[in-house]
């Protein structure tokens, strides 16, 4: 597509005052594809020379008749639009050309020219179970620091992980009080949120305790060496914990800087907004006020010399700035933290930061589970582990339905079950809530990862029956691709780069799940009518070139969402 529209706006931009940057930007696809590949919208030009937009696309058309370009071959014009219709000979060739010479690289570029982009993604709280309200932030920060890596971007992953709050002093004394050496080892997540709930109810009875808690997290503050030792060993506990899920997941962090990490740097913080002029006192604590922005005041340090959870996001954002000197600085977070962020870059902002503007809150809406909405506050919670197990199980109970002499079951399971929980987040537009439903994240017929996967893995079969040489280049098997379903498909495949690209500048992994789901059906609808194996050599040729490229095309998209396709399932 990019090649195409590079063309026609040197053509264009050749006969009219425009200049071809201009023209690019005005080049549009036409909602019916019938009408051709690319539109000219002529109102631009229109104003300028005082003509009606449709006596210019009627005087362009005239000026282009009877020429053609490297990748189209007829402009028409049509109302208002100058229709540019593709060659698509010479289109074909150029799009699987470019998937097969470009493989695994097809849909990378080097746009970010390795910039630094953190990602704040998943931080999880110590000490309270990873819920599923942690897998979005999860499953959709990982796809967007793929999706930058692929786009030449240096992707940072940053777990800014709770672990530092008046809940550890909370710990401190459930755990001395009631607390079992072997409980912690076994399940220390659960266990740790067991005692954080009991100590709750303890407390609601004996008031003492919040006391007694209150000096514990005083010592830890202090760095009392009692205090510091439980409060690393429930961190490390935890970690461990979350570090198995990741695992499963494959998502690795460059840093789990937590926001124990910021404490040494609060001071500063502090100091810095006394400096500005921005902060003042009252009653005792220290405050920014941003009612001339319409929003609430910000409180950096409390009454008794506490520091809360923005004090130490803004040490952390001024901390990314210095270190990584960021191009942009993503902040993977639900919807419900809007105000905080808000409240964080207009701060940053008064500080005198510039870069303020780069920082980039990437919200998302709620999750629910057919059940009823996870909430660790109603008391039942569903953990990230269990979903991702129930539907490993799922998965494998359909292939072993459907594929029962398959080798390799259990990679394919986890493949299609962890597939199904990532695409059943990732196709949605992040900011709505999602409705999570077993039996339509595994359908095998649905928009799904499992549709997807499963158009891949045919392909991968179609291949192996096939004779090896007929996936050598040949450009004159290319040229036999002349049905609609192919030529549509080669249109498909055309859009992984740019798919990419919205996916980054909107940072919806949605726009690249939707559209591989497209991908998925365009090869369905092209096999369902294109016989493969079974015609004539050439034609047979050309067409598993052009599946092969779409199973390459398939097995990147999915891989930026983190999501593996099997070439068996
Ligand atoms: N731990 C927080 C929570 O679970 C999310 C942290 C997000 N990142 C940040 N820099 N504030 O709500």
């Amino acid at each position: 597509m990019q090649k195409l529209k590079e063309e026609v706006g040197q053509t264009i931009a050749s006969l009219i005052s425009l200049e071809e940057e201009e023209v690019f930007l005005l080049l549009e696809v036409p909602p019916d594809p019938s009408l051709g590949d690319l539109a000219f919208p002529c109102y631009t030009l229109a104003r300028e020379l005082k003509k009606p937009p449709p006596a210019i696309a009627v005087e362009l058309g005239e000026k282009l008749a009877g020429q053609r370009g490297n990748l189209w071959e007829k402009a028409v014009p049509t109302g208002p639009y100058l229709n540019f219709h593709i060659d698509p000979q010479a289109y074909n060739r150029e799009i699987i050309s470019q998937v097969w010479k470009e493989g695994e690289d097809y849909g990378k570029s080097n746009l970010g020219g390795g910039q630094n982009v953190p990602i704040d993604y998943s931080s999880p709280n110590i000490a309270k179970p990873f819920g599923v309200g942690h897998i979005r932030s999860t499953v959709i920060g990982h796809a967007l620091y793929l999706i930058f890596r692929a786009l030449g971007y240096n992707s940072i992953g940053i777990n800014h992980l709770g672990d530092w709050g008046t809940q550890f002093g909370k710990l401190i004394v459930a755990f001395k009080h009631w607390g079992e050496e072997s409980k912690l080892k076994e399940k220390p997540v659960d266990y740790l949120y067991q005692l954080y709930v009991q100590f709750h109810q303890e407390a609601e009875k004996d008031p003492s305790l919040d006391d007694e808690a209150r000096s514990w997290f005083r010592k830890l503050e202090a760095g009392e060496e009692e205090a510091v030792a439980y409060w690393n060993r429930f961190r490390e506990l935890s970690l461990e914990t979350y570090e198995s899920i990741y695992s499963m997941l494959g998502i690795q962090f460059e840093y789990y800087h937590g926001e124990s990490h910021y404490n040494q740097m609060l001071e500063r913080v502090i100091d810095l907004a006394r400096e500005k002029g921005i902060a003042r006192e009252s009653e005792g604590a220290l405050i920014v006020d941003l009612e001339a922005y319409d929003l609430p005041p910000v409180m950096l340090r409390k009454q008794d010399g506490a520091t809360l959870y923005i004090t130490r996001d803004l040490a952390a954002a001024i901390y990314r700035r210095e270190r990584f000197n960021f191009a942009k600085s993503l902040y993977v977070v639900g919807a419900e933290q809007t105000l905080h962020f808000q409240q964080l870059f207009k701060v940053l902002e008064l500080m005198g930061y510039k870069w303020a503007n780069d920082c980039v809150h990437v919200p998302f809406g709620m999750i629910r589970f057919k059940e009823g909405r996870m909430s660790t506050r109603a008391g039942k919670i569903i953990l990230l582990e269990e979903v991702l197990q129930k539907s490993i199980e799922m998965a494998r109970d359909i292939i072993e339905e459907k594929n029962p002499d398959l080798e390799d079951k259990e990679s394919a399971a986890e493949a299609v079950g962890i597939g199904a929980i990532r695409f059943g987040d990732l196709s949605n537009d992040r900011i709505k809530n999602v409705e999570f439903d077993w039996d339509k994240v595994l359908d095998f017929s649905g928009e799904t990862a499992a549709y997807i996967q499963y158009a891949h893995a045919r392909i991968c079969s179609i291949i192996r029956k096939a004779e090896p040489g007929y996936l050598e280049w040949d450009e004159k098997a290319i040229s036999s691709l002349t049905r609609e379903e192919e030529v549509t498909l080669v249109k498909t495949l055309a859009l992984l780069p740019e798919k990419v690209i919205a996916s980054a500048e909107s940072y919806k992994p949605s726009i690249l799940a939707r559209y591989l789901v497209d991908v998925a059906r365009e090869f369905n609808r092209f096999y369902h009518n294109c016989p493969v194996l079974s015609s004539e050599a050439e034609i047979q040729h050309g067409r598993l070139l052009l599946i092969d490229a779409t199973r390459q095309v398939i097995a990147n998209g999915l891989g930026l969402l983190g999501i593996i396709a099997p070439e068996k399932m």
